[in-house]
């Protein structure tokens, strides 16, 4: 088994160092107890108490808390910050299921619930279904339906200029979503915990603001938060961003699907990076409105728009040099973390993502199997992509049961991978060994990072950009990281906390793509990669698959390090989901009825009784055509 002293060592961190955090870190105290005991005579303790507290008085007297020498003192507290925070139960995160949702209303001022006009229409055909080149349906559970545009979005506005629409129209700029959906959380909340409230309009409350000018703690636990069961979904977007329709019918669709539909489980924020804007926008509600008016949000979208940018990052991690988006993209969402702890999660979301299918049954078969997926090996299983037809038997427990087999039944992430710098939270290990666990641990608890792609080394990716990028961590660019691009990612708010704290306290930083999961890992936090369908260009290219497939499971790593044997991989280009290509963007385009060449056309997608048909998928990124703006068809 590689422990987490096996881990210092490659790590270069000193053991000895590691191995006395480690074992407080891993509660092995208690057990120790007596025998040190037994050692040292009563005036020895007493000698070694006074000497303790001497040292560690001297240095909160001189508050030298940002030399490495006090990393040590990070167990009991930096001065100025108050004590260290306590580490989590299982329990926290194990939430008995919310009663089913009370109807709300949409946007047509109807309840959803019979209202054919909002609904958006999945059906299943009897035709075969494209096979994933990574992930499966059942792996997350997802229904393998089909829609067309029109079945998926005429609800929200598509084709509705068109003479055959017959659904009500809407006034969109008269709807109010924040109303909408603070009204839909009031007709159910008393489904939900006492501490879920509703979300209040950003610029009645003005909650953001300047470091130096805040109303909240710098630093808040998450042991200070009692859980809400509400997540967050939040959408980045920009100042100036031109909205087209086909984005409007992607925020209407989020917004209904999963807020709407679910009863409130979910708050649909559009985060709005203001950039260098040269005024601030905190100081008034008058500034902030004058802000909201030239971001060019949608009057629709106001009251769910929260404004940011550069200042307010710059004042709050004044000691972290690069706040741009590639390095620190979760930045604004600790802020907003630290500022709305009313939600327990937090998904971030892209505008140039879609869901050919329904939103909120997507987004919750992920949780619902990162929830019910056992800790054990879940950081292995994140590195290598599961392809059903390369195993036995294409069942998402043959590809367990791979990853198991190559890690000889251990599990790299059991209980934090400890960092000097930083007391861990998450919870202790019911076993010391992780082979002694029959993959229960974790089982039924959610989980803190959700990732929508696979995970890589950073220490071993040489193609990787960011790979030496790191700050504030005396290990340097020997700290264990792992990275899973693209950041579209859930979060939770004692994740996002903690980041925040490291940032803060001590400018710790990795890239946006390393954050969530490297501080998931160091904490021992829960992670989890739902692998979720996704397509190739190419129907059946062995060559391709062979290239990401790297000998699989089988073959993976066996000198006791994790993941495949050949880190790098091709590049992800014609991939239904990945941070780069134009593959997504010619699905729509051809789904939504784009004349395409023959050859081009997007084979996943089936023309059936004179319509287009998509399967049921996430995608990203949706570029926009040169020359031609995204979503300029009816
Ligand atoms: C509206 O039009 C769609 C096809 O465009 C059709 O399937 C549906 O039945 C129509 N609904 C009504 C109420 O006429
Ligand atoms: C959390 O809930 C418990 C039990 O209901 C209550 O005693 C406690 O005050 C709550 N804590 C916070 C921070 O709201
Ligand atoms: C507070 O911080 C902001 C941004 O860092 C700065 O512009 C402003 O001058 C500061 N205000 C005071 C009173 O220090
Ligand atoms: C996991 O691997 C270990 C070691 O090879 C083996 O003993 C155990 O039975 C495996 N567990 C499962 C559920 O496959
Ligand atoms: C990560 O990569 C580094 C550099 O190649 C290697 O030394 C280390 O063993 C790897 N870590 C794991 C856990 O595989």
């Amino acid at each position: 088994m590689l422990g987490w002293k096996g881990l210092s060592r490659r790590a270069g961190i000193d053991p000895i160092v590691v191995e006395k955090l480690g074992t407080v870190a891993a509660h092995r105290l208690a057990p120790a107890w007596p025998r040190i005991r037994r050692c040292a005579s009563a005036r020895q303790t007493i000698v070694l108490l006074v000497l303790g507290f001497v040292s560690w008085f001297v240095f909160v007297q001189l508050s030298i808390f940002s030399s490495a020498w006090t990393a040590p003192l990070a167990f009991i507290g930096v001065p100025g910050y108050g004590p260290a925070p306590k580490r989590m139960t299982s329990a926290y995160n194990t939430l008995p299921p919310l009663a089913a949702p009370i109807p709300c209303y949409g946007a047509r001022g109807k309840l959803l619930s019979d209202s054919y006009d909002d609904r958006m229409e999945e059906t299943s055909l009897n035709i075969p279904y494209p096979t994933t080149f990574t992930g499966s349906y059942e792996a997350v559970g997802l229904d393998m339906t089909w829609t067309t545009a029109e079945d998926r979005y005429a609800a929200y506005g598509y084709g509705e200029k068109r003479e055959s629409y017959n659904r009500t129209k809407v006034q969109w700029d008269k709807v109010d979503w924040g109303a909408l959906q603070n009204e839909c959380f009031e007709r159910n909340e008393q489904r939900f915990p006492s501490a879920a409230k509703k979300f209040d309009d950003p610029l009645e409350t003005l909650r953001l603001g300047f470091r130096n000018r805040t109303r909240i703690p710098v630093v808040r636990h998450w042991h200070e938060f009692n859980q809400t069961q509400r997540t967050a979904l939040v959408v980045r977007c920009w100042r100036g961003y031109n909205f087209q329709p086909e984005d409007m019918y992607y925020l209407r669709s989020l917004i209904t699907e999963t807020s709407l539909h679910s009863g409130g489980e979910y708050q649909v924020i559009l985060l709005v990076d203001m950039r260098e804007s040269p005024e601030n926008i905190f100081a008034s509600k008058a500034a902030y409105e004058k802000g909201l008016h030239a971001a060019g949000i949608p009057p629709e979208l106001r009251s769910i728009a929260v404004l940011w940018d550069e200042h307010l990052l710059q004042s709050w991690y004044r000691d972290i040099d690069e706040h741009r988006t590639m390095w620190q993209v979760y930045q604004p969402m600790q802020l907003l973390a630290l500022h709305y702890p009313e939600f327990d999660h937090f998904w971030q979301l892209e505008l140039d993502m879609r869901f050919t299918g329904h939103t909120g049954h997507y987004l919750t078969a992920l949780s619902t199997t990162a929830r019910s997926e056992p800790r054990k090996q879940a950081l292995e299983r994140s590195l290598f992509p599961y392809m059903p037809s390369r195993l036995p038997s294409p069942s998402p427990l043959a590809f367990f049961s791979a990853v198991n087999a190559t890690s000889l039944g251990s599990s790299l992430a059991w209980g934090p991978i400890p960092i000097p710098e930083l007391p861990p939270i998450g919870p202790v290990p019911p076993v010391p060994d992780p082979r002694a666990d029959p993959f229960s641990w974790g089982v039924g608890e959610d989980a803190d990072v959700i990732v929508t792609s696979f995970c890589a080394n950073a220490s071993a990716a040489d193609s990787w950009v960011f790979r030496d990028w790191i700050g504030g961590l005396r290990a340097g660019v020997a700290t264990p990281r792992f990275f899973c691009p693209p950041a579209v990612t859930r979060t939770s708010r004692a994740l996002m906390l903690v980041a925040h704290e490291a940032q803060v306290r001590r400018a710790v930083r990795v890239p946006s793509e390393a954050t969530p999961v490297s501080f998931a890992l160091w904490h021992g936090l829960k992670m989890s990669f739902p692998q979720g369908p996704v397509f190739f260009r190419r129907e059946g290219d062995e060559e391709f698959e062979e290239a990401w497939w790297r000998g699989g499971p089988e073959k993976g790593r066996k000198d006791g390090g994790v993941g495949p044997v050949v880190v790098e991989h091709p590049s992800g280009d014609g991939l239904s989901f990945w941070w780069g290509g134009d593959w997504p963007r010619r699905i729509f385009d051809a789904w939504q009825g784009e004349e395409e060449r023959e050859e081009e056309w997007p084979w996943v997608l089936r023309r059936e009784g004179g319509r287009v048909w998509a399967p049921n998928m996430m995608v990203h990124p949706m570029k926009r055509r040169e020359g031609e703006p995204a979503g300029s068809r009816p």
